[in-house]
């Protein structure tokens, strides 16, 4: 009788180890998270495979983690290496959005699921949702902050201004020039606002790699081909920080006006905090990566437990930031892939304190602020 009773009660250990799914998250059956970022070169993304390492880490996950220099064969060399070591989970930022479809293929076979990570990775149906901010927003907090800054429906105007945008293989990037172009566009086609070298189109001021370099190589030309005979820049709208600081250095460097050229940016890089408190560039949207990292944990245990996340997830987990379920926006060509995307927050010389440091993003050393991860 009493063996019976033990069969039995390990039968039942079983069946409940199976439900909760093979494995757990802790101890010698923890299951592996397979982390792929792009490159450890522009700041953000450091910051990111930390951020989510520590997420994953803290609630017993193995992470693997890698970063692909900005080159995309290594990428898929990296997301192969990930599936042959069986990871349970991938959570991938791309470098080109369009060059994963087939080892993504191979993720899907294996029953991998996969999370898009703040870029959307196009034409493949493998992955299962896409955790961003909302990057319209982004562009659109940067053109308002011009259309403020120059007061553009009072003053008279007219004021000079430049596009730079990001890498035309990340699919953000047209979010945000088209939302700062979108807010900008009725005070150019009214002439408030001119364009001298007339690039208005998103593929004439791409930036690829969205290097700091190209940014600003293509930016010493402008301002040698059109400012040269002292035509005053009132403001270089750029897409984000990397391409902020090269067109900043272009300006220092090439520049023959005197004014404070009207600077935007993203992300919160350091170089980039640096030149806002010393008045060289004027603002950056920032996103909070750390949040990005929480969301992506709470989606992703949701995933391993063989859930299907929609909008409840949001409220389940009781998130401390703004987030919204988005099952319209973000389509990568096999169909609208569901978004939980966060909300962006400008920042400036007059909230850095407030914004950065307060929240414990950052710590002011020297003046400067640093990033605590
Ligand atoms: C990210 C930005 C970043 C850019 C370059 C984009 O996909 O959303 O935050 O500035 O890549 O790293």
């Amino acid at each position: 009788m009493k063996k019976k009773l033990l069969a039995l009660a390990l039968v039942g250990a079983m069946v409940a180890t199976m439900l909760t799914g093979c494995g757990s998250a802790s101890g010698s059956g923890a299951k592996k998270v397979g982390i792929a970022m792009p490159t450890k070169s522009l700041e953000r993304w450091n910051r990111d495979g930390s951020y989510l390492e520590e997420q994953f880490k803290g609630k017993g996950y193995e992470v693997q983690l890698t970063f692909s220099d900005n080159n995309i064969n290594q990428q898929v060399k990296d997301i192969e290496g990930l599936i042959a070591d069986e990871v349970d989970l991938l959570v991938i930022a791309a470098i080109d959005g369009e060059s994963l479809t087939q080892v993504l293929a191979d993720a899907k076979e294996a029953n991998i699921p996969v999370i898009s990570y703040d870029r959307l990775i196009m034409n493949t149906d493998a992955v299962s949702y896409y955790v961003s901010f909302d990057n319209y927003t982004v562009g659109k907090l940067q053109g308002e902050f011009v259309r403020d800054a120059l007061d553009l429906d009072n003053a008279a105007g007219p004021f000079n201004i430049e596009f730079t945008a990001g890498d035309p293989a990340d699919n953000n990037a047209g979010f945000f020039f088209n939302g700062a172009y979108d807010v900008l566009r009725p005070y150019i086609e009214s002439g408030k606002l001119v364009v001298p070298s007339g690039q208005t189109e998103f593929a004439q001021v791409a930036t690829e790699s969205w290097n700091t370099a190209n940014a600003m190589e293509r930016f010493q030309n402008i301002l040698g081909s059109y400012y040269s005979d002292g035509t005053q820049l009132d403001v270089a709208l750029c897409s984000n920080d990397s391409t902020a600081l090269g067109v900043t250095q272009a300006i220092a460097t090439d520049y023959a006006g005197s004014n404070a050229v009207i600077i935007t940016g993203q992300d919160g890089d350091e170089a980039n905090l640096a030149n806002i408190v010393d008045g060289k560039q004027t603002m950056t949207v920032y996103k909070a990566v750390a949040n990005e990292a929480v969301a992506t944990l709470d989606l992703g245990v949701a995933l391993l437990s063989g859930e299907k996340p929609n909008a409840d997830l949001i409220s389940k987990s009781g998130w401390s930031f703004d987030c919204a379920y988005d099952t319209s926006s973000y389509d990568n060509n096999t169909g609208i892939i569901p978004s939980y995307l966060l909300v962006p927050t400008v920042v400036t010389k007059d909230n850095i304190q407030k914004e950065l440091v307060d929240t414990g993003y950052y710590t002011m050393e020297n003046g400067y602020p640093k990033a605590t991860n």
